[in-house]
């Protein structure tokens, strides 16, 4: 079975006025909502019995402009394709902050692939999980992972 999931767009916009960083150029914010914490390892939170009471994703990141982008230079317009074990197929685009979510069902291990104006990489191995910010951070990353994750 094949699942399309494209972001609300009009939702994350009206989401943007409700941003705390009101003094700050950046969109980014530590409010709970689709602009939170880019960079950070959204299912720290988002997974079950974390204790914060946060929607489960089954997958969750942030795409940047490099792999030691600042946390303000996350990319919108971003797709992202990812293709559970069990052959499930979930299709999301980055935010304003180039944050992406899913709640979709996945089988672990993914496959992954990002687009950006025509262009296409792959994660060459699965992703284990889809913490894809735990393994893809700077300046610190995990696991072998270049850095964060950034557009084609
Ligand atoms: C420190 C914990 C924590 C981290 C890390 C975190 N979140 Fe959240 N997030 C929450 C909590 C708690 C809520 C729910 C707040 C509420 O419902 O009042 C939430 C809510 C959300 C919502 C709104 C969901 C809804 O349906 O209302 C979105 C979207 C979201 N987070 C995306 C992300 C993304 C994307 C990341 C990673 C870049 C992330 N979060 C990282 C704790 C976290
Ligand atoms: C366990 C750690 C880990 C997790 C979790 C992880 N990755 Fe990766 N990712 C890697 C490693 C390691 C590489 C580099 C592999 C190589 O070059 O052989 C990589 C490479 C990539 C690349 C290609 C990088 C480039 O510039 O060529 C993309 C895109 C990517 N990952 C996206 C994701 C996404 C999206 C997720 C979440 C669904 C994710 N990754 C989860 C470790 C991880």
């Amino acid at each position: 079975m094949t699942r399309l999931l494209v972001l609300p767009i009009a939702l994350l916009l009206a989401a943007c006025s409700s941003s705390s960083d009101a003094s700050s150029d950046s969109l980014a914010t530590e409010t709970p909502g689709p602009l939170m914490r880019p960079g950070e390892n959204c299912l720290r939170c988002h997974s079950p019995n974390t204790g914060q009471n946060a929607p489960v994703w089954t997958a969750g990141g942030t795409i940047f402009t490099r792999k030691d982008a600042e946390r303000d230079e996350g990319v919108p317009g971003v797709k992202v394709v990812l293709r559970g074990a069990a052959g499930e197929e979930v299709e999301v685009v980055t935010n304003a902050v180039g944050n992406f979510y899913t709640g979709a069902p996945l089988t672990k291990p993914y496959k992954v692939a990002i687009t950006y104006e025509g262009r296409t990489k792959e994660m060459p191995i699965d992703a284990p999980a889809g913490s894809c910010n735990a393994c893809h951070s700077w300046p610190d990353p995990v696991g072998g992972a270049p850095g964060r994750i950034y557009v084609p």
